[in-house]
């Protein structure tokens, strides 16, 4: 896997910005990489290019031709790296915003009456997505409870729920508060059993740095992906939408093309970096397979990008060479479980020593960087239940290395001793 192939690490870290150095507060270990990732340095260089060009497209002229170049490039990778053929690709403003607008197509497009479906793991922008939209279309909204215990919900708790009158479903890919994954595939599977026209919209935003996306294997009607969670930068979205869902009435500008989702003139520096990201994962795979097809070296980018999460979440939990992990530090408790193999680069856990916002100062002193989750609209979900006021995040991905979760897993040790 990537850190045990030599001077492989090195390599991926080099390709990111700002890798082991905040430039506001200096040295540092970052680890709240579900909160937005590093950034690529091709995507820092490609933003500064599109930024300085003045030119619109559709324009005869050499510039707008290049504009409307990338753009098409950039769709053409999101949907290579999605492995969606069908369907439309397109950007919105955020992944929030995207979720809302499949969601509105969705219960807004779907056969009047019926119920929508939904669960307690959702991030707030599709559980209020769904909840504005079961308002406004008059149908009531269920929620499917996720299990406290491993922090995810599965296709058995779906069951129940899921009847023929089924019209808009909302499914979190992965949850930003556990880092636990939902098996979407079998869920997907489930409602096409029952209710085959149910309009399916699933949140990608926390997976899709973490495994892999197939939406062709998926069957469902919508995905958001939030590029600044992806090595990306902020400032877009990108959604797609199945063709069925791209027929429903959507707003457009009166005599434009009935499958187009966007709207206004295209920023196509966004493009640009999503194909720096998409190279990426094609360099990344092809250093794991000697395939030089697209979608087989990204989907071996995925791999390893997974099996380097996996190494770093079983040495945070299980320790490194003589030093305890999590699971043997007194006073400390996971969510999700210690061994949990839906777990995505997400390790989120409470000291009982150590308040957590004591804790996030604690190890941002020791030049670690975690995120404080609380008991409010964005984690009241899942903390709640659990009856836990708040907890730290420690988040990773495939740039981090063994070395920042030894420093880690020693400044732990101290917490828990002090
Ligand atoms: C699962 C999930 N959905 C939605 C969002 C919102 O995405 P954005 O910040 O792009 O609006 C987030 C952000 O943390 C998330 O983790």
């Amino acid at each position: 896997m990537i850190s045990e192939v030599p001077g492989l690490l090195e390599q991926v870290r080099d390709r990111f910005a700002h890798i082991d150095t905040c430039p506001f507060s200096g040295p540092r270990i970052f680890f709240e990489n579900a909160g937005g990732a590093l950034t690529l340095k091709s995507v820092v260089e490609t933003s500064g290019l599109y930024a300085s060009y003045p030119d619109n497209q559709g324009r005869i002229n050499a510039a707008s031709t290049a504009l409307q170049t990338a753009i098409d490039k950039g769709r053409a990778d999101m949907r290579l790296w999605m492995n969606a053929p069908d369907g439309q690709v397109f950007v919105g403003e955020s992944g929030t915003e995207v979720l809302f607008r499949l969601v509105r197509t969705a219960a807004l497009g779907a056969e009047p009456g019926g119920t929508m479906l939904g669960t307690t793991l959702e991030h707030p922008a599709s559980r209020s997505a769904m909840s504005r939209w079961a308002d406004v279309t008059g149908r009531p909204l269920t929620l499917v409870a996720h299990d406290d215990a491993t922090g995810t919900v599965d296709v058995e708790a779906w069951l129940p729920h899921i009847t023929p009158d089924l019209r808009v479903a909302s499914i979190v890919h992965t949850s930003p508060v556990t880092g636990i994954s939902v098996d979407v595939n079998r869920i997907v599977a489930a409602i096409r059993d029952k209710a085959p026209d149910c309009f399916i919209i699933v949140d990608g935003i926390q997976h899709a740095s973490h495994g892999g996306i197939d939406l062709e294997a998926l069957n469902a009607d919508g995905y958001a992906v939030s590029p600044y969670k992806v090595f990306s930068r902020h400032g877009y979205g990108i959604g797609w939408a199945s063709d069925r869902l791209t027929a429903c009435t959507k707003e457009t500008l009166v005599g434009s093309s009935p499958t187009g989702w966007e709207q206004g003139t295209r920023d196509a520096g966004s493009y640009a970096t999503f194909s720096d990201v998409v190279d990426h994962f094609l360099w990344l795979g092809g250093l794991f397979t000697e395939s030089t097809d697209p979608r087989t070296r990204i989907e071996a980018a995925a791999t390893a990008i997974h099996a380097q999460e996996q190494i770093l979440a079983q040495a945070m939990i299980e320790g490194t060479h003589n030093q305890r992990g999590l699971a043997d530090i007194p006073g400390v408790t996971v969510l999700g479980g210690l061994d949990n193999p839906g777990r995505e680069g997400v390790v989120s856990l409470t000291l009982d020593t150590m308040d957590a916002a004591s804790l996030v100062q604690f190890l941002e002193d020791r030049e670690i960087r975690v995120h404080i989750r609380k008991n409010d609209t964005y984690c009241g979900n899942v903390l709640g239940p659990l009856g836990i006021d708040t907890c730290i995040r420690v988040s990773f991905s495939h740039y981090n290395s063994p070395g920042e979760v030894s420093r880690f897993l020693t400044a732990m040790n101290e917490a828990a001793g002090a």
